[in-house]
């Protein structure tokens, strides 16, 4: 039904083992087994989140992904989460296809165990140095992410990634863009410059499949693209992990302490240890809060730029469809222009 994207797709379709090289990113709180499903039944390609869960609780969702889809799928693991280890365990027990080390790059040893018990190894990137060293450590898939996304971002933008990365190593080994994509035309754009395939976040939080409270969605789909911003930083005696979340009273009260944890330190009223301790505890299970319980006042409404274009909420193969239509049609749009 899509020839011209079902050709473009082909080498990120065979390395996924499924029909779309679309990828739906780990969202932890949110990939399920069902969401994982849903993704499987398009032609896509699901992640599970491993997050914060304890392993049985992980080994009991792939069991359940298993029993919903027949279609490969992978396990997103958190490789500074404190079970990383025991869920990189349950994966290669469980022979899970694919695992996807996000958060800090991951040693070698990680990478060779996933690979000999038979997993395909694939890895975030937000900078051209964290590329080219997982490239020579031998993963097999890059995560190629810009800061446009949502969750914990990097410090460069896709735009900047594509042609300091994707045109340097995309003979080399398959690689997903991700960060700000969020139409067909765009996927059809950065396949054509010689992405593998995508990987999206924030637009599949807007489909029904996805097990996020309504509240959650109901912010993504009033929020604009300037409303996801980053964490903001002010002092380099205090680092901030970087998020993308919708601005929100917890972002106002966030930087409100660190403001305040400043002239602390200044005044010598606190130690730096101290401050930096009430800074990592602000967003503990804030999360878990939005997206579950629909906190999105006080919760983290982690989202990309592209909410601004995530829409309404929808039946997951309603996005699917308007995704590769938007897709086959500009790549017709752009053989037509090619060829006048
Ligand atoms: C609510 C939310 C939670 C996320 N949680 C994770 C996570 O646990 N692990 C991960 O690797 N990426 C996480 N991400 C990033 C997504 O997997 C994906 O790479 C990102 O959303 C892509 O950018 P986009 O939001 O512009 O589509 C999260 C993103 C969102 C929006």
């Amino acid at each position: 039904v899509y020839p011209r994207f079902s050709s473009l797709s082909e080498r990120g379709a065979a390395f996924l083992g499924v029909k779309h090289p679309i990828i739906c990113g780990a969202m932890t709180w949110v990939s399920d087994a069902e969401l994982v499903a849903a993704t499987s039944h398009c032609g896509g390609f699901g992640l599970l989140a491993a997050g914060n869960l304890e392993p049985d609780a992980l080994l009991a969702e792939i069991e359940r992904t298993r029993a919903l889809t027949d279609t490969p799928f992978g396990v997103n693991l958190i490789t500074i989460a404190p079970s990383f280890q025991a869920h990189l365990d349950v994966a290669c027990e469980m022979h899970v296809p694919y695992v996807v080390f996000a958060a800090v790059f991951p040693d070698a040893k990680s990478v060779e165990k996933a690979k000999d018990a038979g997993c395909k190894t694939l890895c975030f990137a937000s900078t051209d140095a964290v590329a080219t060293r997982m490239i020579r450590m031998g993963i097999d898939a890059l995560l190629l992410e810009g800061s446009e996304a949502g969750g914990h971002i990097g410090p460069v933008s896709s735009l900047v990634l594509m042609q300091e990365v994707l045109l340097r190593w995309r003979d080399e080994i398959p690689i997903f863009m991700a960060g700000g994509i969020a139409t067909g035309q765009a996927i059809a754009h950065v396949m054509l410059m010689g992405a593998a395939g995508v990987q999206m976040g924030t637009r599949f939080i807007m489909s029904d499949e996805c097990r996020a409270h309504p509240d959650f969605k109901e912010a993504f789909r009033t929020a604009h693209a300037r409303d996801a911003m980053a964490t903001p930083s002010f002092d380099s005696r205090l680092p901030v992990i970087p998020v993308r979340a919708l601005r929100n009273e917890g972002s106002k009260q966030f930087a409100a302490l660190q403001l305040e944890l400043i002239q602390q330190l200044d005044r010598g009223e606190i130690d730096r240890n101290k401050a930096q301790e009430l800074i990592e505890r602000f967003w503990i299970g804030a999360l878990r809060r939005a997206v579950e319980e629909g906190d999105v006042a006080h919760g983290s409404l982690m989202a990309g730029q592209s909410v601004g274009l995530a829409g309404a909420v929808k039946p997951m193969h309603a996005v699917f469809e308007e995704l590769l239509g938007d897709a086959e049609t500009e790549l017709e749009r752009v053989a037509a222009q090619l060829a006048t």
